[in-house]
């Protein structure tokens, strides 16, 4: 091991004390190597050969040569993942050519300059380049390699991990790569820009022509350009997310914070909620896209999460101005409402470049008599010129836009308190469908296009277009009777031999997809005759047994659906299909079916630690449930619900959710049961009003319980339930609170109300509960309790908001609707239809 000393303007009267320091620091230094050392101090070095590593191991800083090229780098990698990515480099544009590895080395200058000195010649290759004013000359300094990645340097004496007060970072220059904690935007002091720079190709990492960076529009927004060409834009930020942002960013447990914008700094950052998760975004040179990576240690690689561009739609002003680019069909590009092709000659050639124009353009005199056609599901428009106002109402906001002619369309600038101005001029450019939040643009219409009531928005019905709605639909019924009568003749004949080769029969939907069948007697000797001794519980659907099966020993949960052969053998085939595929770690796997006869039965796999009720509401069992192991369930069942309401294929309403409904792993991960079942039951619709209310009192949305309307937010509703519980402990039904007849709901209410709280909090936390994120979690769930569905958040907002320092809404107050607390048996899992129903329901319809 070879340390190298580097004396500067060394006089004779010195010589004596600074040999001893030297010795005494050669000591020192061995010592330290022979451990493994995290800094750089002055009058040290760092020789190729030896690396630095940070101070809980997980970076570690050294020399590298990429790929098959002979130059040689100062970089920093994760030090123990075998496949090495370097995450940063020092000296990316000035590599050191000198083949001679024992000549170079990182030293720490007297000045308090990181340098990189190739030895012979004492060449300058690269340098921290701080100005001598900037460092005090009274105390030292030291080079760094911080847990998080970041290299800096720092006063001797500055301990802090997280101070800004670094005389210069490694954050400040970043590479291709962002990880966890840097900030990517401007500080606008300095002028200094964090963006990315891919690198040149795998073997040089030399700044690249691909760049992400936040650009300074007056609303920011992140983009990706190679060269000067745009290539995609993130779309502002809309309060909650990235207007043009897909859902993976959430639902891979990485969340985007908020943006810090004022006059100093404009940037944002990412957080890893799993924090000993290693997950980063690149630039990929090679294929001109970022992408996120995470390394995953049981397949010891590194999987793609999320790239972007991802497909044509993300590519910048694909569609031409007021084009509206849609994944699915084919033409990708349509016109917006009211919009007609600029040219149809090359539109319909799928030559969208020139996008689209008003109908009727030319007569249209722009004036304050201009309407706004509302729009939703847009990524909004490209920020360039755009003006804002954080504070103005949506009112003003309009009456802003009318008195430019310019102005062409507004917006809210936040989405989940609906407040803000955001005002666009000129043509509307890289529209897209996103449907990942519901944010509404309004975009200026000449009147008489519009309807003359009004704005499309006032929720007024526009005479033409229920006729326009009205005729295709009769058609499509017509139709649709025809087809079901040749399909009821069909399947008439084909039914009854269908059920007996079910078990061997695959058909094309299939193909992708192998669902076990399993065969009654299989699932008779597996469950002892579904034997009472078997049986785990009751649910919505019908009873679940535990079974083994005899072939391979493994343990499965069966569960016996009453009451759904109505349901011909093949839907209800489909539908399990579609859950079975349904694969998320929050869920529980659907493993297969047995369809015979009049029986349906569903396959899962069979988790051991039963269900949160078990463990929730049990005097001894949850203590084994500290702080830690509720945040994360809690956090869990967020995520299992964001998939089931977001994911692309399917939307799935739960319709039941509560503690029994999730089942907990060895490791109390929780896990989301029965969801699809009144899919695969057959009386679903995407959303909307049902006669057949499946669900269970106490969880149950008002709007459901009583008028049996259904949707996401009912969920939500049922989470907030869940949320209140999991924290306090306490069942919302079941226990009177200060011998008042509230319910659980009502008592948080109550407490929330009076600024208490905290006394909402089971008892058994008080030695592991972290407040802030215990009483946020209460508000988060009353937020989720509102009177209103459109008050409460969706799904993806309420995991930001539990895991993000946001500050939260103020929550109205919660829908009540068993205030009353009664004695008809715990927990009620009977599905029940309207028409069985004492309690008062008033009949929707
Ligand atoms: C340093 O040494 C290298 C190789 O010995 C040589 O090519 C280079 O010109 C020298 N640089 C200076 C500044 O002397
Ligand atoms: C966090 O991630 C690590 C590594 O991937 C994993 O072992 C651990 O179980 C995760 N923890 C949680 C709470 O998800
Ligand atoms: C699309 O149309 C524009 C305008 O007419 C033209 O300049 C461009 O070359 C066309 N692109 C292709 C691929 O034909």
């Amino acid at each position: 091991m070879c340390v190298c000393i580097k004396f500067i303007q060394c006089k004779m009267a010195n010589i004596l004390p600074m040999i001893l320091f030297v010795i005494l620091n050669l000591i020192l230094f061995f010592f330290q190597l022979s451990t493994s050392i995290d800094t750089i101090t002055q009058f040290q070095s760092l020789n190729d050969g030896n690396t630095l590593v940070s101070n809980d191991g997980t970076f570690e800083l050294g020399f590298f040569t990429p790929g098959s090229s002979t130059n040689r780098y100062v970089g920093i990698w994760y030090k123990n993942i075998p496949k090495r990515r370097i995450v940063w480099v020092a000296n990316r544009d000035d590599p050191i050519k000198d083949n001679n590895s024992n000549s170079t080395m990182l030293i720490m200058s007297k000045e308090g300059n990181l340098e990189l000195l190739t030895n012979n010649n004492q060449t300058l290759v690269w340098s921290t380049n701080i100005t001598t004013q900037s460092l005090s000359t009274t105390s030292s300094h030291v080079a760094q390699l911080l847990d998080n990645g970041n290299f800096v340097i720092k006063a001797n004496n500055n301990t802090d991990q997280q101070s800004n007060n670094f005389l210069w970072q490694g954050f400040d220059f970043p590479c291709d790569t962002l990880l966890a904690g840097m900030k990517h935007g401007w500080d606008l002091k300095t002028g200094l820009n964090r963006q990315l720079t891919s690198w040149k190709n795998w073997d040089d990492p030399s700044s690249g022509d691909l760049t992400w960076g936040i650009v300074l529009h007056s609303n920011p927004e992140i983009v990706l350009k190679k060269g000067s060409v745009e290539i995609h834009r993130s779309g502002p930020w809309n309060g909650v997310g990235f207007s043009g942002a897909p859902m993976e960013i959430i639902t891979s447990s990485v969340i985007a914070t908020t943006p810090v914008i004022n006059s100093n700094e404009v940037y944002f950052t990412y957080s890893l909620v799993n924090k000993s998760m290693v997950s980063i975004t690149y630039l990929n040179q090679t294929l001109s896209l970022h992408e996120r990576v995470i390394w995953s240690p049981e397949d010891n690689t590194w999987s793609d999460i999320q790239s972007v561009p991802k497909n044509d739609c993300d590519v910048y002003n694909r569609c031409g101005p007021y084009g509206n680019c849609i994944h699915n069909p084919s033409p990708i590009c349509q016109c917006l409402d009211g919009f007609e092709p600029k040219s149809p000659q090359n539109w319909y050639a799928s030559n969208w470049t020139q996008g689209c124009v008003r109908k009727g353009e030319e007569t249209w005199n722009c004036g304050v008599n201009d309407r706004f056609r509302t729009f939703s599901g847009l990524k909004l428009p490209d920020t360039t010129h755009t003006w804002v106002d954080a504070n103005m109402t949506l009112e003003n906001c309009k009456n802003k836009c009318l008195e430019d002619c310019s102005c062409m369309a507004y917006s809210n600038l936040n989405v989940s308190d609906g407040s803000g101005c955001s005002i666009w001029f000129g043509d509307l450019i890289d529209l897209r469908q996103i449907l990942t939040f519901q944010q509404y643009l309004y975009i200026r219409m000449d009147a008489s296009t519009v309807d003359s009531s009004g704005d499309v928005s006032s929720g007024k019905k526009n005479h033409t277009l229920a006729i326009a709605v009205t005729i295709p639909l009769v058609i499509i019924l017509l139709l649709g009777i025809i087809v079901f009568y040749v399909y009821m003749r069909k399947r008439k004949q084909r039914d009854n031999a269908e059920i007996n080769t079910l078990t061997e029969e695959r058909d094309e939907d299939q193909q992708d997809f192998e669902l076990p069948f399993f065969n009654i007697s299989t699932m008779i000797s597996a469950t002892n005759h579904f034997s009472d001794y078997n049986k785990l519980g009751e649910g919505g659907f019908g009873p679940v047994y535990k079974g083994t099966l005899a072939m391979d020993g493994r343990e499965i949960a069966v569960k016996r659906l009453s009451g759904s052969s109505k349901q011909g053998s093949k839907e209800f085939k489909n539908e399990v299909i579609l859950c079975a595929k349904l694969q998320h770690r929050n869920l529980v796997k659907v493993l297969g079916c047995c369809i015979q006869g009049e029986e349906r039965m569903l396959i899962y796999e069979y988790m051991p630690n039963k269900s949160l009720d078990a463990f929730l509401f049990d005097p001894a069992q949850k203590k084994l449930l500290d702080w830690f192991k509720r945040f994360n369930i809690v956090c869990g069942i967020a995520r299992g619900l964001i998939y089931l309401h977001q994911d692309s294929r399917l939307r799935i309403i739960h319709r039941d959710l509560k503690p029994s409904n999730i089942l907990l792993d060895n490791d109390m991960n929780p896990k989301i049961s029965d969801f699809g079942l009144a899919k695969i039951c057959g009386d679903d619709q995407v959303e909307g009003n049902t006669n057949r209310v499946v669900g269970t009192h106490g969880y149950m949305a008002p709007e459901y319980a009583i008028d049996g309307l259904f949707s996401t937010k009912s969920d939500v509703f049922s989470f907030g339930v869940l949320l209140l519980e999991i924290v306090s402990g306490h069942k919302n039904k079941g226990l009177t609170f200060q011998n008042n007849n509230y319910n659980l709901v009502g008592h948080a209410w109550r407490l929330w109300k009076e600024g208490n709280s905290k006394e909402l909090i089971d008892d058994c936390l008080k030695d592991s509960y972290i407040p802030s994120e215990a009483l946020r979690c209460i508000q988060v769930g009353l937020l989720c309790l509102q009177l209103h569905p459109n008050d409460r958040p969706n799904m993806t907002y309420v995991l930001a908001m539990l895991t993000n320092e946001s500050v939260l809404a103020q929550p109205k107050e919660p829908g009540f609707i068993i205030q009353r607390v009664s004695n008809e048996g715990e927990s009620t899992t009977k599905p029940f239809s309207m028409n069985e129903v004492t309690i008062s329901v008033i009949d929707a319809r």
